[in-house]
C-alpha cells in the first residue's frame, strides 16, 4: 500500500510539474519572446563619431577663406588630413600626445605647406575655432527617435573628453547622449581595436550589437574590422569610400535616414 502511495505520489508531481510548466508557458513564452523580440528589434548601442558626422567643421573653412584666400579648401583639406596621419603615427609609434596636439602641429604644418604665414593670434584663434562648432542640422531631429527607438546614445571621439563634451554642450546636443567616451585613456587613436573595445567595455556594451555611426572612412572600416556593426555617413558624394576589404553596414546621407535602416536589420 505504501509502496502504491509512493509510486501514485510521484506520478502526480510529474503530472502536476508538467502541466504547471505548459499552462505556464504560452504566458510567460509569449512575454519572454515578446521581450526578446522588443530588444532585437529596439536596443542597440550607438557610438557616433563626432568631427564630421554630428559635428559640422565647415565652419573652420568660412573663417579660413578670410585668412588665405583661394587656398582655403586645400588648407582645410591638408589640415584635417594629417590631423589625422598625426595620429595614425603616433599610435604606431607607441606615443600618445592627445587629438588636440596632433591638430595643433598640423595647422603648422599646413601653414608651411600651404606657404601661409598666420600669427600666433590667428592660430590660437582658428583652434579655439575648433572647440566651439555647430551641430549638423540633421542631429536635433534624429537622436530623439533614436532614444525613443531604445537606443542607446554615446558620442565617441578621439577628441579629450574635456574638449568633446564642451564641444557637444556649446552645440546645444550633449543632453541626447548617455555619455562621451574618448579614446584617452587607451593612449592610442581610431582605428586601433584596442579603443573600440574601450567603448563596449565603458558602455557595458556587447560588439555585435553596437554600432559605429561615422562620416569618416577610416572610423568606419576600423569598426567593423573590430567586429562592431557600422553606419556611414556619407554627407556628400565628395566622400569617396576606401576601396577596402570592408564594405559599410549601411550607407545613409543624413542621419535622419539611420533609425529605419537599424528597426530593419
Ligand atoms: C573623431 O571624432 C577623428 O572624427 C574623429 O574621433
Amino acid at each position: 500500500m505504501e509502496e502504491l502511495k509512493t509510486k501514485n505520489r510521484r506520478e502526480f508531481l510529474a503530472h502536476f510539474s508538467l502541466l504547471s510548466a505548459t499552462a505556464l508557458l504560452p504566458i510567460s513564452w509569449k512575454n519572454v519572446s515578446q521581450e526578446i523580440k522588443t530588444n532585437n528589434m529596439a536596443n542597440y548601442t550607438l557610438a557616433f563619431d563626432v568631427y564630421g558626422t554630428l559635428i559640422n567643421t565647415s565652419s573652420v573653412y568660412t573663417s579660413l577663406r578670410k585668412l588665405v584666400g583661394d587656398k582655403s579648401k586645400l588648407f582645410v583639406e591638408t589640415w584635417r588630413n594629417k590631423q589625422l596621419e598625426y595620429s595614425y603615427r603616433q599610435g604606431l609609434m607607441n606615443r600618445f600626445e592627445g587629438f588636440s596636439t596632433c591638430t595643433k602641429y598640423a595647422l603648422d604644418y599646413t601653414c608651411d605647406y600651404c606657404q601661409v604665414s598666420l600669427s600666433l593670434a590667428q592660430k590660437t584663434n582658428l583652434l579655439n575655432e575648433y572647440l566651439v562648432l555647430p551641430a549638423f542640422s540633421d542631429v536635433k531631429e534624429s537622436l530623439p527617435k533614436l532614444k525613443d527607438a531604445n537606443h542607446r546614445l554615446f558620442a565617441f571621439s578621439n577628441g579629450e573628453k574635456t574638449t568633446v563634451t564642451n564641444l557637444l554642450k556649446n552645440a546645444n546636443i550633449l543632453h541626447f547622449f548617455e555619455g562621451v567616451v574618448s579614446v584617452e585613456k587607451t593612449k592610442v587613436f581610431k582605428p586601433s581595436p584596442i579603443v573600440y573595445k574601450h567603448f563596449n567595455d565603458v558602455t557595458n556594451s556587447e560588439k555585435e550589437n553596437t554600432w559605429l555611426i561615422s562620416g569618416n572612412p577610416f572610423d568606419v572600416i576600423g569598426a567593423l574590422s573590430y567586429g562592431m556593426n557600422s553606419a556611414w555617413v556619407q554627407r556628400t558624394k565628395e566622400t569617396i569610400w576606401d576601396p577596402w576589404t570592408y564594405e559599410p553596414t549601411v550607407i545613409i546621407n543624413q542621419l535622419t535616414e539611420l533609425n529605419s535602416k537599424l528597426s530593419h536589420k
